[in-house]
This record gives C-alpha cells, sequence and structure tokens, in this order.
C-alpha cells in the first residue's frame, strides 16, 4: 500500500508519499517527499508568527501535495490511506493539515490517520535505518520539543523525561537572536561554536533536583528508580537567561561583541547543552537496559550532539542512531510512517478528531 503523509505543524508545509515493502526489518520506503519552507518569511521576525504560518499553509498545501503525488509519479488512485499530524504544535497551521487531510480523504473514500507529531519524529530513524534494536531510549529534540521516550515493542511510546521550559531548539533560536545572528539559530550557532573556545565562559548547567520543583518528579510511570526520574528531566531556561546577561553585560561594559567573543558564546553555551542532552539521555538508556539510543528532531542534525552521543554510545557499548538531514528537520515521510504503523496495528479511521495544540504521546 501507498501512504499520503500531510505535516503542517509549524512552519514547514510538507507531502510525503511512503511505500510499504513488505520486509519487517525495513517495513517503508520513501517515494518523494516535498517540503515548503517558510523560514524566509519568519526570518524577518526572528521567530515563527503563527498567523502567519496558518496562512502560508494554505497557500502551500495543495500544490506541494501535488508535487509529492507527481514526485512519486503516482495519482490519488494509487493511494490507500492518509496520515495527518493532529498535535501538538501551532493550533492555526495544525488545523490546515487536518482540515486538508479530512477533506481529501473523504472525497477520495480513503481512511485517514492522525498521527503525533512526535511519533513522526521517531519513526524517522525507523525510516532511515529499518527497526532499532529495542528496547530503545529515543531523544526527540526540536524546536518545540525535548523529550525522551523509551520504544519496547514497535509503535509504542513511553515518556521517560521532558523539558521542564524551554525545548533545547529554541534556546539555540533565542541565544542566536540575542546575539544578532538571524533564524533558524541552531546552525548557525552550530557553525561558529567551531570556532570558539568552549570553556572560556562557563555558562550554569540546570538539573532539576529538588522533589517539590515544579512539576511531577516521575514523569517515567516508575520505570526509573525514583532518585534518577526526579533528576533526568530538561530545563534550558536559566541557561538561556544566563547568556542573555552575559551579553548585556558585556555591553553595558562597552566592549564591542567581537566575531571571537560570539563564538565563545556559542561554544559555551553549546557544550552545556549537548552535555545535558547525552548525559541525561545516557543515564536513562543505561537505567533502562536500552540496547540502541536514537536521536531525532531538527536539533539531531548537531555536529557536536552527534560526535558526543557517538562517543558515549561507543564507550558504553550502546549503538546510536541519527537520522539524516533531509528526516531530521519536519517533514511528512515520518507522519506517513508513524500512520502506517498506527494503521497496521488495527486503529481504526478516525473522522472525529481534531487538530491538538498539546497533543500527549
Ligand atoms: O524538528 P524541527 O525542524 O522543527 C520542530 O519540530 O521544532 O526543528 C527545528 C529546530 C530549530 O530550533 C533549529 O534551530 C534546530 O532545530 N536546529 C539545530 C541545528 N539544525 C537545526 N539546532 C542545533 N544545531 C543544528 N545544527
Ligand atoms: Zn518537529
Amino acid at each position: 500500500m501507498r501512504v499520503l503523509g500531510i505535516e503542517t505543524s509549524c512552519d514547514e508545509t510538507a507531502a510525503a508519499v511512503l511505500v510499504e515493502t513488505g520486509v519487517d526489518a525495513r517495513p517503508w520506503e520513501v517515494v518523494s517527499s516535498v517540503v515548503a519552507s517558510q523560514a524566509e518569511i519568519h526570518r524577518e521576525w526572528g521567530g515563527v508568527v503563527p498567523e502567519l504560518a496558518s496562512r502560508q499553509h494554505v497557500r502551500d498545501i495543495c500544490g506541494v501535495m501535488e508535487k509529492a503525488l507527481a514526485d512519486a509519479k503516482v495519482t490519488l488512485d494509487d493511494i490507500g490511506a492518509i496520515a495527518v499530524t493532529q498535535g501538538p504544535g501551532l493550533v492555526g497551521s495544525l488545523l490546515v493539515g487536518v482540515s486538508f487531510a479530512k477533506s481529501l480523504a473523504w472525497a477520495r473514500g480513503l481512511p485517514v490517520i492522525p498521527v503525533h507529531h512526535l511519533a513522526g519524529h521517531i519513526e524517522s530513524l525507523t525510516l532511515a535505518h529499518g527497526e532499532l534494536p529495542l528496547p530503545a531510549a529515543v531523544l526527540v529534540v526540536s524546536g518545540g520539543h525535548t523529550s525522551l521516550y523509551l520504544v519496547s515493542t514497535p509503535g509504542e511510546y513511553r515518556l521517560i523525561a521532558r523539558t521542564r521550559d524551554d525545548a533545547a531548539g529554541e534556546a539555540y533560536d533565542k541565544v542566536a537572536k540575542l546575539l544578532g545572528l538571524g533564524y533558524p539559530g541552531g546552525p548557525i550557532i552550530d557553525r561558529l561554536a567551531r570556532q570558539g573556545d568552549d570553556r572560556a565562559i562557563r555558562f550554569p548547567s540546570t538539573r532539576l533536583t529538588h522533589p517539590d520543583r515544579n512539576a511531577p518528579g516521575d514523569t517515567s510511570g516508575g520505570l526509573l528508580p525514583p532518585e534518577v526520574a526526579r533528576k533526568i528531566d530538561f530545563s534550558f531556561s536559566g541557561l538561556k537567561t544566563a547568556v542573555l546577561r552575559f551579553g548585556r553585560d558585556a555591553q553595558a561594559a562597552g566592549e564591542p561583541l567581537s566575531d571571537e567573543f560570539v563564538a565563545d558564546v556559542a561554544a559555551g553555551f553549546q557544550r552545556v547543552v549537548v552535555e545535558a542532552l547525552v548525559d541525561r539521555t545516557f543515564e536513562a538508556a543505561r537505567w533502562l537496559n536500552a540496547r540502541s539510543v536514537g536521536i531525532a528532531g531538527g536539533v539531531s542534525a548537531n555536529s557536536r550532539l552527534r560526535a558526543e552521543a557517538e562517543a558515549r554510545g561507543a564507550k558504553y557499548g550502546i549503538p546510536v542512531f541519527v537520522p539524516p538531514l533531509w528526516l531530521s528537520t519536519d517533514n511528512a515521510a515520518m507522519i506517513a510512517a508513524a500512520g502506517l504503523r498506527r494503521f497496521r496495528a488495527g486503529t481504526p479511521s478516525d473522522w472525529a478528531f481534531n487538530a491538538e495544540a498539546s497533543l500527549r504521546l
């Protein structure tokens, strides 16, 4: 069967065609994947403007779907089901994809499968590498999310830890904005950090250890010992504020923000983010006896994160999987994959669902 995937949760309008291979170890193949990025539109504002994003999705969605079908050399007659991102994300953006997918499916008499965006990111790993050795500890780290899942059975995702405030990618984007570097900030900071001294400035790393701090201590539902579960959540807003203060102090002191200074800030910031992500992911993975570690989402493109995760994996004998760039940032192939997984697991077509900004997985 061929599945059409639709993704509009943030600022990318995407459609893709996926085909089943019949091979258990590598169940699907991407036939086409089209992504219309709105980065140019939002760059001017230093971040995604929700209203502009939804309007642009409306303009782009038909053409993006048509191109996905044309690239795959198929027509709608060859499609057996439609998968669409239901949430989480910007509700106006999500609504465009959900309404489009439902209308199309209804008109063509096809099943429509709602997909959680993070299930899509997790399945991008299966698309790229085939089924991972299970159980797998999978970190989804993007502009909107920083969540760690345990996958023990294909298609079952158990939340182990998540950020209590900013997502890692969001911290990258905000730090880049305050350094005047442009949007999205992740790739720019990644590049600049290579020229900087990561020890020149010591930014703080946050560990949420107090049991009464804001959210419930144990997200893992008893999978981790309480003393580990309590400190495994992520937090990046304190780091972001520290970088902001540091930058302001430097400006107030009359020091020009030299290229060298900016590179050192980028390197120091990146070191703290990557250490937090790698330390906690592997700490959880070892407690959970994970046979593999996966890192998905836009920030998985980060060169230091990849290198350090691979080094840590080698040290502990746990293989590390990261998707190629085109599957790590938002795309519809991963949504089609997660949808196909649900469909084959017997999830019936559902017409009652709606876009949900804060959908839980
Ligand atoms: O998965 P994604 O395309 O969208 C969301 O679902 O959020 O992730 C986008 C995020 C942005 O915050 C961007 O700055 C970040 O991924 N990003 C990176 C890198 N490339 C993209 N962050 C750090 N290093 C990179 N090389
Ligand atoms: Zn995403």
